[in-house]
C-alpha cells in the first residue's frame, strides 16, 4: 500500500481527561486507502528533544470531512507535546504504515480493548459496520471514570462495558466477561488491543475456543519503516518487524507468547 507524507491541519484537539486526548486532522490530499489497525508516524513540531516520529493508530477515518483522528495518552516527552497543539497548527504524518485486521468474511466477531487499545478499535468497529457487520465490543478499564468514547464505539456496534471496581458494567477484567464463561460462546474471530497480560488472556481464550484472535502490538518503535529492527518481534516463521508486518498479528503466528527481541533507545 501507498505511503504518503503529508502537513495534516489540526482541525481540534479535546480533551477527555487528565491524560488522554483526541487529535482531528484534515488532509491536505484525499485521504489515502486505509487498513483498520494501521498507524501514522508523526513528527513532533519544535521539539529538540523528540527527534524520532511517534508511532499511533489511525483512530478513526471520515473520508466526506477528508479527515483522520488519533487518540492518544500522554505518557512522554512527545505525547505532552502532541498535547498541547493548537486548531490550526500543522502535523506532518507519514501514513498509512504496517499491516492491519484482517477482515474476516463472516460475522461472528468479538473486538475486545482494555485502556488505552481502543485507539485502532474504533475505526475497526467503523469499518466492519460499513460492511453491514455490528459488532459486539467490549470495554474494559480500571473504573467508569476511565471508560472513554463508549458513545462513538455504540453507534457501530453491541456495547459491552468491564470496570475492575464494578462502577460500570461487570466487575472485572475485560477478559473475565461473563460471556466467556458461556457455552454458549458463538465468535469465530477476537480482535483485541491493549495491555500485554489482556492480549495473553485473550490468546488463552482464543485458544480454548479454537478460534481465530487478531491483536494489535504496540512495541516501541524508532524508524517505523523496517530499518532500524528495533521492533522485531518472534513469530513461529522467524524474527519480524512490528512496524511493516505488524503491527497486527494472528496470536497463533507469535512464537509462545511475544517478547520484544531488540531494547529500543530512542
Ligand atoms: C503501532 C503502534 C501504535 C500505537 N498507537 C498508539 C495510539 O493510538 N495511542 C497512544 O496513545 N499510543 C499509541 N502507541 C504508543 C505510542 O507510540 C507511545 O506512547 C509514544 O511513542 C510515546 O512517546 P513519548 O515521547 O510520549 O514517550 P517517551 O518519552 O518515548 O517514553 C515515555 C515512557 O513511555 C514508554 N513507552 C514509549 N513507547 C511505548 C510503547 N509503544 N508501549 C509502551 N510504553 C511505551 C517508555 O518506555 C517510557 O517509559 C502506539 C505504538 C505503536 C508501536
Ligand atoms: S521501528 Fe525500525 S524496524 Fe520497526
Amino acid at each position: 500500500m501507498k505511503k504518503f507524507v503529508h502537513d495534516f491541519i489540526v482541525i481540534s484537539n479535546k480533551r477527555l481527561n487528565s491524560n488522554h486526548f483526541v487529535l482531528e486532522l484534515l488532509s491536505p490530499e484525499p485521504l489515502s486507502t486505509m487498513e483498520p489497525g494501521q498507524f501514522a508516524e508523526v513528527l513532533i513540531n519544535g521539539s529538540q528533544d523528540v527527534f524520532l516520529r511517534r508511532p499511533f493508530s489511525i483512530h478513526n477515518a471520515d473520508r466526506q470531512k477528508n479527515t483522520i483522528s488519533l487518540f492518544i495518552k500522554i505518557v512522554g516527552k512527545g505525547t505532552h507535546a502532541l498535547s498541547i497543539v493548537q486548531k490550526g497548527e500543522k502535523l506532518n504524518l507519514i501514513y498509512p504504515l504496517g499491516k492491519g485486521f484482517r477482515l474476516p468474511a463472516h460475522e461472528k466477531i468479538l473486538v475486545v480493548g482494555g485502556g488505552c487499545g481502543i485507539a485502532p478499535l474504533l475505526f475497526l468497529v467503523h469499518t466492519l459496520h460499513d460492511r453491514g457487520v455490528k459488532s459486539d465490543i467490549i470495554l474494559g478499564a480500571r473504573s467508569a471514570g476511565d471508560l472513554l468514547i463508549t458513545q462513538q464505539f455504540s453507534r457501530y456496534g453491541n456495547m459491552f462495558l468491564m470496570t475492575e471496581d464494578g462502577s460500570a458494567g461487570e466487575k472485572g477484567l475485560v477478559t473475565q466477561h461473563s460471556m466467556f464463561s458461556k457455552g454458549s460462546f458463538a465468535y469465530q474471530t477476537i480482535f483485541g488491543c491493549g495491555p500485554t497480560p489482556m492480549l495473553k488472556a485473550l490468546d488463552k481464550i482464543a485458544t480454548a475456543f479454537g478460534i481465530e484472535c487478531q491483536v494489535s502490538l504496540e512495541n516501541t518503535m524508532a524508524c517505523g519503516i523496517g530499518a532500524c529492527l528495533c521492533c522485531v518481534v518472534k513469530t513461529t516463521t522467524g524474527n519480524r518487524c512490528v512496524c511493516t508486518e505488524g503491527p497486527v498479528f494472528d496470536t497463533r503466528e507469535l512464537d509462545g507468547w511475544y517478547q520484544p527481541i531488540a531494547k529500543c533507545y530512542r
